[in-house]
């Protein structure tokens, strides 16, 4: 009895660490109609190999209005990628196609929505200075933060 009771808690025990690493590997970030992410730091764990992103649109307003989406690139990028995406339009989410700066991008999402994305990070250096931002036109100036891997 006392063996059972052992073993049912080690078994316990491992369950908890396991949903522990597996919450690390997972972000949810939320967006908004005044054109904000209710984020303005990320932190993943170098633990991770893959990081499973949900943006959510917690606004009403369509795509075409207050569009967003979450793309991440390494800071010294993160204008170019933006300038790029604007010009490469709504057809394309606001992403510059085959752009080898874009490290994870989510398309472009309106109220209501959600939409999940699952990118690796081992070819990330964990030194490095990222950047998250919404590469819809006008919104990079309020729609950023910093993306860290400890
Ligand atoms: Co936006």
């Amino acid at each position: 009895m006392k063996t059972i009771r052992s073993i049912t808690l080690i078994l316990a025990g491992l369950a908890l660490a396991q949903a522990g690493l597996a919450q690390d590997c997972e972000v949810s970030i939320d967006s908004t109609d005044r054109m904000t992410f209710d984020k303005d730091e990320i932190v993943v764990s170098s633990e991770c190999s893959e990081i499973t992103l949900t943006l959510n649109h917690v606004g009403e307003l369509p795509a075409q209005a207050m569009g967003h989406n979450w793309v991440l690139s390494a800071t010294a990028d993160a204008q170019a990628v933006v300038n790029d995406g604007i010009a490469a339009g709504m057809d394309n989410e606001y992403v510059k196609p085959d752009d080898e700066r874009v490290l994870a991008a989510t398309e472009i999402i309106g109220g209501g929505e959600s939409t999940t994305i699952t990118f690796g990070i081992d070819d990330l250096d964990p030194a490095g200075d990222y950047q998250f931002f919404c590469t819809f036109p006008g919104h990079y100036a309020l729609m950023k933060g910093s993306f860290r891997i400890e």
